[in-house]
């Protein structure tokens, strides 16, 4: 299939080189490919340049937004929470009809807003749209046209497309969105990276839910000191 990766961070890379990987064809976006590979050096979350990891994978070809999504059958949301509905909404022409599985979560990086929360890189963003909306909702009230499942927000980007690294895979993957055939072609991709238990939380309401974990995720890997871990619902 030919799957369109929107975003350049960590999140990005990672779900790029596994869907390479799995023999995907595979574009990533970014605002304007010359800028982003003239990068030399990391972003404030010590993300190495686009450009130096490209390199390590051959076969990923990078694209503009617009561009990416026009091409792709299946598109994933990896830009980041304060800028995706700006964003998306400017290429929607190129994402109706689609599947867009999004898995930002709508951290505000701006200091008058953040809580007192000291983090190992720096002070915890707030969380906006949060509680009575969700960026997921958004997303899907600005592409009517699109089918938007929410996805993959409460685990690290490693954890996501290895959950086998973690207790041999038995954590839960969770996932929202208004179209059945929508979430079913999203959770078997998830299947493929490797997920056993993939729980639908019903329509894209959840997503507030599965955004408003991202402090507790914060919390809970602070508690063990930076490892990685999963979440499994017992039933
Ligand atoms: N990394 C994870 O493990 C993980 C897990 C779950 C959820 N998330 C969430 O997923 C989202 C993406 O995370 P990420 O770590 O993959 O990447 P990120 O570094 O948060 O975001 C990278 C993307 O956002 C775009 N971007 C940044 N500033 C922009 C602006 N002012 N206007 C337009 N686009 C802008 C960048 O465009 P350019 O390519 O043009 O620079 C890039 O493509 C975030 O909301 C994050 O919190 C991350």
């Amino acid at each position: 299939m030919k799957i369109a990766v929107l975003g350049t961070g960590g999140g990005g890379r990672a779900h790029a080189a596994k869907l390479s990987e799995l023999g995907h064809d595979v574009v990533v976006g970014t605002r304007d490919p010359q800028v982003t590979l003239g990068r030399t050096e990391p972003d404030f979350m010590g993300t190495p340049p686009f450009g130096q990891w490209l390199a390590g994978h051959p076969g990923i070809e990078l694209l503009t937004f617009g561009e990416a999504a026009r091409t792709a059958d299946l598109v994933i949301n990896g830009i980041d929470g304060a800028n995706a509905v700006r964003e998306l909404t400017a290429i929607s022409e190129h994402l109706a009809g689609k599947t867009l599985m999004d898995y930002a979560v709508p951290f505000i990086y701006n200091p008058e807003r953040e809580h007192p929360w000291p983090t190992p890189w720096g002070v915890m963003p707030a969380l906006d749209p949060v509680d009575s909306d969700s960026l997921g909702e958004r997303i899907q009230r600005a592409l009517p046209e699109t089918k938007v499942v929410k996805a993959c927000v409460t685990q690290e980007q490693d954890t996501v497309v290895e959950p086998q690294a973690i207790g041999g895979g038995d954590h839960t993957m969770f996932l929202a969105g208004e179209d059945a055939d929508a979430k079913e072609q999203v959770a078997a991709l998830l299947r493929a990276y490797g997920w056993q238990d993939v729980l639908d939380l019903g329509p894209i309401v959840s997503s507030r839910g599965m955004e408003m974990y991202a402090h507790m995720h914060s919390a809970i890997q602070f508690a063990l000191g930076g490892a990685r871990f999963g979440i499994k619902v017992v039933r």
